[in-house]
This record gives C-alpha cells, sequence and structure tokens, in this order.
C-alpha cells in the first residue's frame, strides 16, 4: 500500500462528510479491504457501561458468502483477537489464525466460523480518537490477491500505513457518531419543546375557562342576592367600577384593584339569606327586624369564606356597613380595623344608593351626592362614616363617579 494509497483513504473518508455513521463504516470496511486485498472482514464498534467494555459489530462484509451482522459482543480484553487489540490498542496480523502459538495473549475461536467459511489470514488494528482510546476495531479476513487462489497472509507493511488511516478514520467515526447523537438529541429537543408548548397552551386556555366560569358565577352568585332587594340593574357592576377606581387612586397593586373588582359586587350576597318577611317588609323595621336585615352582614361572609378566592368577597361582606369611628354593624370596629377593601366599597356603595331612586327617596344629582359624601346631611356624617383618605380622594376626583354613573345607569 503506497502512500498515495493512504492519502486516497484519508481523501475518501474525509471527503464524506454528513454520512451516517452506518454508512461511513460500510466504506470504511469496503476501501480498506479494497487496500488489503481482505475478502472480508469486520468494523467493531466499542461500548461500556460503567466498568464493562466490549466490542460490537457494526459493519460485516465476506465476499465469498453471504453475512449478516449478527448480535454478538466481544469482551474487551485478553482473549480473543478483537477483544485484544481493542485492549492494547495494538495492530496484530496473523499469517493462519489455526497456527496461534499458545503463548499469545489470544486465541482463534473455530466454532466462530460460518460453515461455508475458513479463516486464515487476518489484519486487526484499533481505531482511535482524539484522546488515543480506542474507539472500535477493524478486522481484515483472509488476504486473496487472486480470486480462486488460496489466502495469502498480509503483507507486513500494512501495518506502518495503518497508523495515520486508523486514527483520521476514528476521528470521523467519532466525528459522525457526535453529529447523530446531538441530532437525535436535538430531536428529542424539539419534541418535547412542542409538547410543552401544546401543554402550555392547553392549560393557559383551561385556566382561562377557569377563570371565566369563576366570574360568571360571582356574578351570577351576586345577581342571585339581588332578586329580593331594592337594589337592582346594575347597581352592583357600578359599584365593582366605583371600587376599582378608588383602589386605583389608593396606588394598589393590579391584581388587588382587579380582585376589588368583582368581589364588590358580592357586598349583599348574605340578603339571600335574610328572613324573607323582613327583606320584603315595606316601612318601618322594628328592632329585631332591623337586627334580622342588619345579619345580611355575618350571612353574606359565611356563604363567602368557604372559598379562598372569595377571601376579599368575604370581608366585603362583613364589613361595608362598619364606620370609621367605630358605630357601624355588625362588629362595630373602626378606623384601619376595617380592611380597605370593605372601606372602599362602602362609600362606593353609598354613592350609587345617593343616584338611585328608592322608596323612600328620590334619585339625588351626582352635585348633591358629592354634598352629602362630603360635608354630610341628616343621615350621614362622611368624618364619622368614612376612611378620611378615602372620602379626599373623592371628593377631588368624584366626576369619575358620575361618569360610571352615566355609562351603567339602568335603563
Ligand atoms: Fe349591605
Ligand atoms: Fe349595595
Amino acid at each position: 500500500m503506497s502512500s498515495d494509497a493512504v492519502l486516497d483513504f484519508l481523501q475518501f473518508v474525509e471527503g464524506q462528510k454528513n454520512q451516517s455513521v452506518r454508512e461511513l463504516l460500510d466504506r470504511i470496511l469496503r476501501k480498506s479491504r479494497l487496500l488489503t486485498k481482505a475478502e472480508a472482514g469486520t468494523i467493531f464498534i466499542a461500548r461500556h457501561r460503567g466498568k464493562e467494555r466490549w466490542l460490537e459489530p457494526a459493519s460485516v462484509q465476506n465476499d465469498a458468502i453471504r453475512v449478516r451482522k449478527g448480535d454478538f459482543i466481544v469482551p474487551i480484553g485478553p482473549g480473543s483477537i478483537a477483544g485484544h487489540v481493542a485492549d492494547k490498542g495494538k495492530t496484530v496480523i496473523i499469517d493462519d489464525v489455526y497456527k496461534i502459538p499458545k503463548r499469545a495473549p489470544y486465541s482463534f475461536d473455530p466454532t466462530r466460523e460460518h460453515r461455508r467459511y475458513k479463516t486464515s489470514s487476518m489484519f486487526c488494528f484499533a481505531l482511535k480518537n482524539y484522546q488515543d482510546e480506542t474507539i472500535g476495531v477493524v478486522q481484515l479476513i483472509n488476504c486473496r490477491p487472486h480470486k480462486g487462489r488460496k489466502p495469502t497472509p498480509f503483507a507486513p507493511g500494512v501495518a506502518q500505513l495503518v497508523a495515520p488511516i486508523a486514527r483520521v478514520v476514528g476521528h470521523s467515526i467519532e466525528r459522525a457518531e457526535m453529529l447523530e447523537q446531538i441530532k437525535t438529541q436535538n430531536k428529542k429537543l424539539r419534541d418535547r419543546n412542542k409538547l410543552l408548548a401544546e401543554q402550555r397552551s392547553h392549560i393557559a386556555a383551561l385556566q382561562e375557562e377557569t377563570e371565566d366560569a369563576f366570574q360568571l358565577s360571582t356574578q351570577l352568585l351576586a345577581r342571585a342576592a339581588e332578586i329580593h332587594d331594592e337594589e337592582t340593574g346594575n347597581h352592583i357592576i357600578r359599584v365593582n367600577e366605583y371600587s376599582y377606581y378608588i383602589a386605583k387612586l389608593l396606588d394598589q397593586p393590579d391584581e388587588w384593584c382587579d380582585e376589588v373588582r368583582y368581589s364588590a359586587q358580592l357586598h349583599d350576597v348574605g340578603k339571600m339569606s335574610v328572613d324573607a318577611a323582613v327583606l320584603k317588609k315595606k316601612g318601618h323595621l322594628d328592632e329585631s327586624e332591623r337586627a334580622e336585615m342588619n345579619r345580611h352582614t355575618e350571612y353574606g361572609h359565611q356563604i363567602l369564606a368557604a372559598s379562598p378566592r372569595l377571601k376579599m368577597g368575604a370581608d366585603i361582606a362583613l364589613y361595608h356597613h362598619e364606620k370609621w369611628d367605630g358605630t357601624g354593624y355588625p362588629n362595630g370596629i373602626g378606623g384601619e380595623d376595617i380592611p380597605i377593601s370593605a372601606r372602599i366599597v362602602q362609600l362606593a356603595d353609598i354613592y350609587d344608593a345617593l343616584r338611585s331612586e328608592r322608596p323612600y327617596k328620590p334619585a339625588f344629582s351626582h352635585a348633591k351626592a358629592v354634598d352629602i359624601l362630603t360635608i354630610g346631611d341628616d343621615r350621614i356624617d362622611p368624618k364619622g362614616h368614612f376612611d378620611p383618605k378615602i372620602v379626599d380622594l373623592f371628593s377631588t376626583n368624584h366626576k369619575e363617579f358620575d361618569r360610571i354613573w352615566t355609562r351603567l345607569k339602568d335603563a
């Protein structure tokens, strides 16, 4: 084998980019056999798991008989010829495998022979990677320069020429294997990302549906409570909007403002549980009837406290009739002991009641409602009733309340 042949070999291997490992090995084996006139051959690839190391046949060729790759493995170490070559990384040339001296660290196993084939000469060398580790073994069998004649020994010169080939080929195989691994890995990643994206959009859709369902049931609950109530129509919707507006003026976080917006409408759900005779009674309520009516705050809290998502709604239901000076109900707490959500809804609720027509009062103008909430009248003393900060914000931003009223007033 001339140095031209080696160059030719290297170019052949290097010239084939992007071929699969399988294709690469088949071509390497074919070319090796062509150059050395080997009739048959096998390329083994080294595998390992923990301390276990073995060879697996990756390409098998034989011009004389039909062969299959076979699924046997060869342990790396002394014993077999290929196992020894892989272990030591040294080239082995055997003129006749049936005449291997007893002292050799390897032997030939005749039971491995194909029943219609006889091995005699053998040339076996290791393929190395960049780290000089053996990654495979090329086993060439029966040098047969002339068809029909007996095999001859491999020329000793082939061994010297094998070294550069073995290395370049080893690099190519390793590169091709890495490429295939990367490709497989990339495909796995792509598939997984696709799956994740699908799952994410599915979950997002579910969350949206759940949120929509939640918002709807909250609204239905609030509406259901209105059935027997004097406050009908868009009252609860408007209270939501005033409350949201006040929350924004108070510089509350966005999520909190959103929560106030859907929780405010729940302030009177407890009226569902109030004795119907009391609820529907026109005219003056006696003391016990008034007490039952006031209990709508506690009833509402009982209904809503069951759901963590409705915690703010439960607070609003319980505390929206408390007053800043502590003279409200049901608990008579005052100042900042009253949750801020309830303080907000309290003013929003009363503004809307003032603007609405009721059996006992006409609808007031915006200007009159502002006067009552900021200066007071015979029923409302703003200083005693409301959080002064909220009244302040109301008095400087009251126009928006009128806009909400106008936009959402009952037809
Ligand atoms: Fe109420
Ligand atoms: Fe109300």
